[in-house]
């Protein structure tokens, strides 16, 4: 045997040879428990409507989204995030009907909290389904947000969420100090359980655009932007400074917004806090993935999956995610 020639000690394609291998040393996995579904809710009954913007993804009656959620249960999708589709008549300059008790995000909560108390309902704590103007809040003459006079109505808002019985409550405003009042306001209300999922880091990004088309806020905002509330994409730091105050206020979990281009931001907040880590595919997200699956350019299936494996990898506990339905059937086969 010639040994003079070296080769290398360190192989790490050993542990790649089989699939068996490459399991039993994988960091990171995605299972069903780990998928929350963003669904949007219309108003009537018998209601079913495309998005466009999003194939695939579709604005539900209540009715027809109790047979939705049986459906995603038997999967393994334990969680829902519901998003209202608000009807011009019900949108104010004040936001009103963010807290009316027959509003469609709390008769949605009701209703399948009845036929399904075993699924996390997740509700949407935010003013733009409820403004003329499509803006998270009420403006002075400016046109600017008001921060705290908005968050008077976030609270009434999230108590009314947690009235009709949503497990979590998930404030995507970006108002300062807005974490603090709901946990208060829940604490001496006697919501002692009602959880507080805080979209921390939520950027000002336009791969939120498919998602003002479902719940039709594009139309009102005209264009405007959310840049005085919303973070920075430039900024990570900031992220964590967001993060930690949210969770001194008193969230029980923090969200990152959006997913895939903001991974770096997913993994220095579990690094740094700890606590249970959410991320979320928006709806451009998806909608760019979509595309390309439409053009035959990327296969479905695989990239899916790896689109929410890297999730996991980065440190997120959970995603929500339009592709939930779909890649739990994924993992299910
Ligand atoms: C509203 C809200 C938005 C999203 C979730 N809640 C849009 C926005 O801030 O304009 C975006 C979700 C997505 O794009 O999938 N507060």
């Amino acid at each position: 045997m010639n040994y003079s020639r070296s080769f290398p000690h360190a192989r790490p394609r050993r542990l790649r040879r089989t699939a068996a291998l490459r399991d039993m040393v994988a960091e990171a996995r995605l299972t069903t428990d780990d998928l929350i579904y963003p669904m949007f809710v219309l108003p009537g009954t018998n209601q079913r409507q495309q998005v466009d913007s999003m194939p695939g993804v579709e604005r539900l009656s209540v009715d027809l989204l109790l047979a939705e959620a049986e459906q995603l249960l038997a999967l393994g999708v334990n969680s829902l995030a519901l998003f209202p589709v608000t009807p011009a008549e019900h949108k104010s300059l004040l936001a009103e009907h963010a807290y009316a008790e027959d509003g469609l995000a709390q008769t949605a909560v009701r209703e399948l909290k009845q036929r399904f108390p075993e699924l996390i309902l997740i509700t949407d704590v935010a003013l733009d389904p409820f403004t003329v103007h499509g803006q998270d809040g009420l403006l002075d003459d400016s046109g600017y947000v008001l921060n705290d006079e908005t968050t008077e109505v976030l609270v009434k808002q999230a108590l009314s969420h947690a009235h009709a019985g949503a497990d979590i409550v998930a404030p995507s405003d970006m108002m300062d100090g807005r974490i603090g009042a709901i946990r208060q306001a829940l604490e001496s209300e006697n919501y002692i359980h009602t959880c507080i999922m805080a979209y921390s880091a939520k950027y000002a990004s336009h791969y939120y655009g498919p998602f003002r088309d479902a719940v039709g806020s594009a139309g009102n905002l005209k264009g405007a932007d959310k840049k005085t509330y919303q973070m920075d994409p430039a900024n990570s730091d900031e992220a964590l400074y967001e993060i930690g105050l949210d969770i001194a206020e008193g969230a029980d979990m923090v969200m990152v917004k959006p997913g895939m281009p903001y991974l770096d931001v997913v993994q220095r907040c579990k690094q740094e806090f700890n606590v249970p880590t959410f991320a979320y595919q928006v709806s451009g997200e998806y909608a760019m993935h979509k595309a390309a699956f439409a053009n035959g350019w990327l296969a479905e299936r695989p990239v899916v999956l790896e689109s929410l494996l890297a999730f996991k990898r980065a440190g997120a506990d959970g995603i929500l995610t339009y592709f939930a339905k779909q890649a739990a059937a994924y993992l299910n086969e």
